[in-house]
């Protein structure tokens, strides 16, 4: 892990309150693996403002990329910096996803719960994994507003399957709506699978259960509050089957069996 003066090389709005920010990063790229977060000072808040953490969305060719909603004062003021600008950076922090897969990766996540998923599947991808099955994407959202980079993961040749509240884009109702038909197909054909989720709590909830029902293996990227972001304060507190862990040391990604809801 590094603190590290990041210059920005692009800043852009990709609309319903996101935005895409591109860092050149060399030593947090070089490190950083799936499911991991950066801890960043805002440089327009005061010097003794807290960091913001935000998932890994890319790493690779000494660049860092991460893709963000804007919820309040930290964001907001994260907004206002533009290309040329120096941010601290401080990363790659926590605990990522596995990068070996049995059977089909059956990804799922919402809103900004797809950044850490992309990175995944890249990286899947490069390895070759998984070896006897395909890479699909469950993504919902309220509207199709919601559906983040879905072009960034058709490009890796992931299998985008969207749900939306509003039926905008998709079929209409909840991401776990076409996951469980995929279930039921997997299971059908005595197939394993694993899941990997990132996004909302009710949603990571729904997801891990489907995980510990079917006995499959399940692995969660948790977002909680947090502080210092490299396990001082105990402020990000998750319960699992062993007591209480640290989401920015022991996590973000727990496996789904280890999860207390
Ligand atoms: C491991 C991890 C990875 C994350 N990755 C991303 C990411 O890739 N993209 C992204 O946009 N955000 C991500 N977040 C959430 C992001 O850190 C918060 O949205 C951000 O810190 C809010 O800062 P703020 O000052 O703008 O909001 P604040 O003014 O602090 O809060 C504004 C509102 O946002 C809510 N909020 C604050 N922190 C969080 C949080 N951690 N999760 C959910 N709601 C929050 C508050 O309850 C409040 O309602 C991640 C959080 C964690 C812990
Ligand atoms: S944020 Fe301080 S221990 Fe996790």
């Amino acid at each position: 892990m590094v603190d590290e003066v990041c210059k920005v090389i692009e800043h852009e709005d990709i609309g319903s309150g996101y935005r895409r920010i591109l860092f050149d990063a060399p030593s947090i790229a070089a490190a950083a693996q799936p499911g991991q977060f950066v801890h960043l000072r805002v440089p327009a808040l005061e010097a003794s403002a807290l960091r913001r953490p935000f998932s890994i969305f890319n790493a690779g060719d000494g660049r860092l990329e991460l893709l963000y909603k804007t919820v309040g004062r930290g964001t907001a003021a994260l907004n206002v910096v533009s290309p040329g600008d120096e941010v601290h950076v401080m990363g790659p922090l926590g605990h990522g996803f596995p990068l070996k897969c049995d059977g089909p990766a059956l990804l799922v996540g919402g809103g900004f719960g797809v950044a850490p998923l992309y990175f995944l599947a890249r990286r899947l991808k490069e390895l070759g994994q998984p070896n006897d099955g395909a890479i699909v994407l469950f993504v919902g959202g309220r509207t199709n507003a919601d559906l983040l980079a879905l072009d960034r993961f058709e490009a890796l040749g992931v299998d985008v399957r969207a749900a939306t509240n509003d039926g905008s884009f998709g079929v209409k109702g909840l991401v776990t709506d076409p996951l469980d038909d995929e279930l039921i197909r997997l299971r059908g054909a005595g197939r394993k699978f694993e899941i990997f989720a990132c996004g909302p709590d009710p949603m990571l909830k729904a997801v891990a259960m489907r995980a510990t029902g079917t006995g499959m293996k399940g692995w969660i990227s948790m977002d909680r509050h947090m502080v210092c972001g490299v396990g001082a304060c105990y402020a990000c507190i998750q319960r699992t089957v062993r007591g209480n862990s640290r989401c920015c040391i022991e996590g973000p990604v727990f496996a789904a069996a280890d999860l207390v809801w």
